[in-house]
């Protein structure tokens, strides 16, 4: 039997979600909003791609979320994107308060499911998803990590003009502008980026990086990115659903982890059937952990503003 996997949102997000897992046959797909006949139509409209995209995965469309028990895998998206001039931080109360009853519901009807959690601000959202759905932790993961580390990866391969196969990049920390692209982990075909780009191209793409989202909001005015952050969220889906223990950076809660106690960070975790198998510590120089302290430490405020 396929497995079920439940987006929370029918908006850009959550729709390109469910088009991207129908369109890899990766599970059977609910797609829930608050809105009457939204998901309901676009799940039509993604179902009737199946026979071209040569899938099977059953898409549907609800407002009820009885609809959407036993999920193995929910993805949550529902919640307000940002429009120009504002930070993701701008979005944390209104989202708060979308999150707080969405996990709720989910939680209620998929009681075993993993949750993946897309909503803006992405860290903070994470741990009002843990709090509330009373989950271990390695079943509530947020997706930032690998759609910062790809616009990283884009923006090299840009550069250099080689194929973006060849670029490995990792970025952590929040998902925010303090966010830490890591050079000294980023390598092109083996050969670590430092030897291939000169300091100060390096640090123009790291900003660019850091600005990746801001830079599509200018260009779109009414939201945010969906075409990127779906591709992401499509990789942990398959990560944990094959079971394949691909190595990802994720928003993973830390225990004291990379000396950081009780928050939602991005870091590399591995990912299988379990969901966060194992987080990987790799030791920091003293400048990556200051900037991983400084990003942490804007996570921190923002927990503490919703009190969670
Ligand atoms: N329950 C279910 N769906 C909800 C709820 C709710 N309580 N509240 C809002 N929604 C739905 C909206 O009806 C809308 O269809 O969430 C959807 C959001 O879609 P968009 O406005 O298109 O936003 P999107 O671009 O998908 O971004 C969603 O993901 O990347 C983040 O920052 C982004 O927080 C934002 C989220």
């Amino acid at each position: 039997m396929r497995k079920k996997v439940t987006v929370v949102g029918a908006g850009n997000v959550g729709a390109s979600v469910a088009l991207r897992l129908a369109d890899k046959e990766l599970a059977d797909v609910v797609i829930i909003d608050i809105l009457e006949g939204i998901p309901q139509g676009k799940a039509l409209d993604t179902l009737q791609a199946g026979p071209v995209m040569r899938s099977d995965s059953q898409v549907t469309g609800t407002n009820d979320y009885k609809d959407t028990a036993n999920s193995d895998l929910v993805v949550i998206t529902a919640g307000f994107p940002r429009k120009p001039g504002m930070t993701r931080d701008d979005l944390l109360k209104k989202n708060y308060d979308v999150i707080k009853p969405t996990t709720e519901q989910v939680v209620k009807h998929s009681p075993n499911c993993i949750l993946i959690i897309v909503t803006n601000p992405l860290d903070a959202m994470c741990q009002a998803a843990l709090r509330m759905s009373g989950f271990p932790k390695h079943r509530v993961i947020g997706m930032a990590g690998i759609l910062d580390s790809a616009r990283f990866r884009t923006f090299i391969a840009q550069e250099l003009k080689v194929s973006v196969e060849n670029v490995q990049a990792f970025v952590m920390g929040g998902h925010g502008d303090t966010m830490v692209p890591l050079v000294r982990f980023s390598q092109v075909a083996g050969i670590p980026l430092t030897e291939l780009l000169d300091a100060a191209t390096i640090e123009r793409i790291v900003q660019r990086t850091r600005d990746g989202g801001a830079e599509i909001v200018k260009y779109l005015k009414a939201g945010s990115a969906f075409y990127a952050p779906s591709a992401a969220v499509m990789e942990m889906v398959e990560a944990i659903l094959k079971d394949k223990k691909k190595i990802l950076p994720c928003a993973a809660y830390l225990e004291g982890e990379y000396g950081i106690q009780g928050l939602y960070v991005g870091v590399p975790v591995k990912l299988g059937e379990n969901g966060i198998e194992q987080i990987i510590e790799v030791k920091l120089t003293a400048d990556e952990q200051k900037a991983l302290q400084k990003s942490a430490g804007a996570v921190k405020e923002l927990v503490d503003v919703i009190k969670i």
